[in-house]
C-alpha cells in the first residue's frame, strides 16, 4: 500500500500528533502528505504547519451537497497521491462518494469499544450507560457509521465517579499509543476483509 497518508482533523488534532511522533521517531513508515480539515481554526492546522506538512481546508459552506463536498476531499487527497486517508477527530458524515473512493483504505479512531457508543460524544455515552469497561476502536471506514470492520482496539476501565471529561482522558493516550499501531498494521499488508472481519496475516 502506497504510504502516503491524508489526515482530516476538525479540532485539536492530538492524534495527528500522535501519528506526526509516530514517524519521526522512526515507530511507523509513512508520509503525511496532507493534513484537510473542515474548519479553519482547527488546531490541527497549526500542528501541520508546524511540521512542514501541506495544510488544506473545505469549509463544507462552499459546497451545495455532501457530495460535491465529498467530491472536493477526494480530489484534494488524490492530488496528493493519497494512499490511505486517517479519520483523526474529523467531524462530518461521509457519504458514499467518498467511501467509495478509497475502498478499505479509510481508518477512523473513536473513543469507545465499538459497536458500543457509536456517534458522538461516545465518552458521555459510556458514563451515562454505566460501563465499566470502555476504550478506544480503530476502524475501517464502510458507508455506515463507526461500523466498518475493526483493526484494532483498546480497553480502559471506568471508574464509579467518572465524568466524561474524566474518561475521555484516560483514553486518550490509549488513542495515541493505538492509531499508529493500526495504521503500521494496515501499511504492512497481508491483512484480508471476511464479512465484517479484519484478518490480519
Ligand atoms: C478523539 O478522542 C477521537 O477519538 C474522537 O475525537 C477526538 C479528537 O481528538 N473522534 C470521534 O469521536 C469520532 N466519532 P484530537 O483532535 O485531539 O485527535
Amino acid at each position: 500500500m502506497n504510504r502516503r497518508l491524508g489526515v482530516l482533523v476538525s479540532g485539536r488534532g492530538s492524534n495527528l500528533q500522535a501519528i506526526l511522533d509516530a514517524i519521526g521517531e522512526g515507530r511507523l513508515d509513512a508520509t503525511v502528505a496532507v493534513v484537510i480539515s473542515n474548519k479553519a481554526g482547527a488546531y490541527g492546522l497549526e500542528r501541520a504547519r508546524a511540521a512542514g506538512i501541506a495544510t488544506a481546508v473545505l469549509s463544507h459552506r462552499d459546497y451545495a451537497s455532501r457530495e460535491d463536498y465529498d467530491r472536493a476531499l477526494v480530489a484534494a487527497l488524490r492530488g496528493r497521491d493519497v494512499g490511505l486517508v486517517c479519520l483523526a477527530g474529523f467531524m462530518r458524515l461521509l457519504t458514499p462518494v467518498f467511501v467509495d473512493a478509497f475502498p478499505n483504505a479509510i481508518l477512523n479512531i473513536h473513543p469507545s469499544l465499538l459497536p458500543a457508543f457509536p456517534g458522538l460524544d461516545a465518552q458521555r455515552q459510556a458514563v451515562e450507560h454505566g460501563v465499566r469497561v470502555s476504550g478506544v476502536t480503530v476502524h475501517f471506514v464502510n458507508a455506515e457509521l463507526d461500523a466498518g470492520p475493526i483493526v484494532l482496539q483498546a480497553t480502559v476501565p471506568v471508574q464509579p465517579d467518572d465524568t466524561p471529561e474524566a474518561l475521555a482522558e484516560r483514553i486518550l493516550p490509549e488513542e495515541h499509543r493505538l492509531y499508529p499501531d493500526a495504521i503500521r498494521l494496515v501499511l504492512d499488508g497481508g491483512w484480508r476483509i471476511d464479512g465484517r472481519r479484519f484478518v490480519p496475516r
